[in-house]
């Protein structure tokens, strides 16, 4: 039984003017949990009694059945509620061992589908942050859709189409050797990339020429087709390597080029629809009636954009998911793209286009200086999640010596720390890449959490214990009473976190929920010989369990020793 309703049903006995929901409404919660759980303002009743809120508070707490509380006491205008520890702890527990991994688990989704765009790195060019954190988010948001009862389909847009592998086939077939890009491709095709940039200055011949590749790949030559195949390939055989080290999987990689060949239904209906217009030779929507610049469309000699692709993407995927929500895990700095994209499919008759949802995100810094490929302010992701992994060992090392597995329990770790740091800041935030930070155990971050669990594992080891949904558990201290209460929110917050589309408020949870643990060991001998014993063992127990039930949403691991 929730809390809020159970009191706002013995409210609504003692009151006669306002009915159960509406007191429900009023209910709040108290500024510190010394005054009490549920707070109930009388204001609202001043005026139909005519007589001081403080009165009627005072009046309220008379006549209300206690036996369900500890206590309940005005407190000037507000009735305080304390809830009964003793009962509830009971009931918590028991449901959290009687669910067990399915504790939290809801139906609102009842199945239906939310595509998720994450990832999405462009070939040929380095891993950034910035896909780091739009696959991390993707993930945890996959997570929490599931256990909100939805299906998700995971899809990595793969860069993989523009006029760029026009110029990297010159590049490659000025400058290039197929043994160098084999023996380290990102890094070679971005050399590639960059000195024909440079060198198009002096030369605009290449850009020509360049323009002319491009327009045999879109045509299907085969000499053209094999080599974009290629770097397509050598690019993906890195990026696979950062996913196995995230432990991320995906259900499509259908990206750019996927949709080179579906982009004429959209142009056709907005033909149809008369919403081209001509500007300067390029096709172009007008946007004014949602203070949006223009979209282009098709440049003057005919060649589609980033927008046109996307236009194709949001198409399929309707006819080919029926999404409830399509969900797009892309920075900031792309927020233009997607009202333009949401806009101009609006005005196309789609209706779906208002479950269109650009999850965005802030930039990441480092040193706190933005991040620059020329000034050599860069994060390489795969030395940097390796150093984690390293920097995890080296503090087992210290800590436990003895522990068996120290590679896979370091990797879970190392891994760990920097997802949950990147998780737990407010998406719209950025944040400084602090690798020290990330993986220390203190503070708040994911080895605090993780050390948490481990060490309520050995608790539960060293008793031998064994939970049973069947026992009669129950606590009545103040300390274990914030877990109890936590524990008693985690679904809501799976709901937040859904509704919001913001994986931080779970990550949030499981800091407090670590906290509130932490608090408890210091203040309780759990394995003290005592009648309480078994329900402070069963307590422990429900606590690791929601936090990795906490941590799982989040894409980190929770090892059983540290
Ligand atoms: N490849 C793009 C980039 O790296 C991100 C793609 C995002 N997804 C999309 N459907 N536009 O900036």
């Amino acid at each position: 039984m929730d809390n809020k309703q159970l009191i706002a049903g013995e409210l609504a006995k003692v009151i006669d003017s306002l009915d159960q929901d509406a007191i429900l409404n009023l209910l709040e919660q108290p500024k510190s949990s010394e005054l009490g759980d549920i707070a109930f303002p009388a204001f609202s009743l001043a005026k139909t009694e005519r007589k001081a809120p403080q009165a009627i508070a005072a009046d309220i707490a008379d006549k209300i059945d206690s036996t369900h509380f500890d206590k309940v006491a005005a407190t000037g205008p507000y009735v305080n509620f304390f809830l009964n520890k003793a009962e509830i702890s009971g009931q918590v527990i028991k449901e959290v061992i009687k669910e067990g991994s399915d504790y939290g688990q809801q139906d609102e989704g009842k199945g239906e589908n939310i595509t998720i765009d994450m990832s999405s790195p462009n070939i040929a060019k380095p891993f950034s942050v910035g896909h780091l954190r739009s696959t991390v988010i993707g993930d945890a948001l996959s997570n929490i859709f599931r256990k909100m009862g939805y299906n998700t389909i995971k899809i990595n847009h793969l860069g993989d189409w523009g006029k760029q592998f026009g110029l990297l086939m010159v590049a490659y077939k000025k400058w290039g050797s197929q043994a160098a890009v084999e023996a380290n491709p990102i890094d070679e095709l971005l050399k590639l990339y960059v000195r024909i940039n440079a060198e198009i200055e002096n030369d605009p011949a290449l850009d020509d020429e360049a323009r002319l590749w491009f327009k045999k790949l879109e045509d299907g030559d085969p000499e053209a087709t094999e080599l974009w195949q290629w770097f397509r390939d050598e690019s993906l055989v890195e990026f696979n390597r950062i996913y196995d080290l995230l432990g991320v999987e995906f259900d499509s990689f259908n990206g750019e080029a996927f949709y080179n060949d579906k982009m004429d239904e959209g142009i056709q209906i907005l033909e149809e629809k008369g919403l081209l217009q001509e500007s300067k030779g390029a096709s172009i929507v007008d946007l004014e009636e949602f203070n949006l610049p223009p979209a282009l469309i098709k440049k003057s000699d005919g060649a589609t954009l980033y927008i046109t692709r996307d236009m194709a993407t949001a198409m399929y995927r309707a006819r080919t998911y029926h999404f409830v929500k399509n969900v797009y895990a892309v920075g900031q700095e792309q927020s233009n793209h997607f009202r333009q994209l949401k806009a101009v499919l609006k005005k196309m008759g789609f209706d779906w286009s208002d479950d269109m949802v650009h999850v965005d995100f802030g930039l990441v810094t480092k040193n706190r200086q933005k991040l620059s490929t020329r000034k050599g302010n860069i994060i390489l992701l795969e030395p940097t999640l390796q150093e984690a992994i390293s920097r995890a060992k080296s503090q087992i090392e210290a800590k436990n010596p003895e522990l068996e597995n120290k590679d896979d329990v370091a990797h879970a770790v190392g891994v760990g720390a920097v997802k949950f740091y990147d998780l737990k800041t407010d998406r719209r935030n950025g944040y400084d890449f602090d690798l020290e930070a990330m993986v220390s155990f203190e503070g708040e971050t994911g080895p605090y959490i993780q050390y948490a669990y481990a060490r309520i594992q050995s608790i539960l080891r060293k008793a031998n214990f064994a939970p049973s949904a069947d026992a009669s558990y129950s606590l009545n201290d103040a300390e274990s009473w914030e877990i109890i209460k936590l524990l008693q929110d985690f679904s809501r917050v799976i709901k937040r976190a859904s509704d919001n589309f913001d994986p931080s408020l779970i990550a949030k949870y499981a800091i407090s929920l670590a906290q509130a643990f932490n608090k408890y060991y210091a203040h309780t001998r759990i394995l003290d010989d005592s009648p309480e014993r078994d329900s402070r063992l069963a307590l422990s127990y429900s606590t690791a369990l929601v936090l990795k039930e906490a941590l799982r949403l989040l894409g980190v691991e929770t090892p059983e020793k540290m």
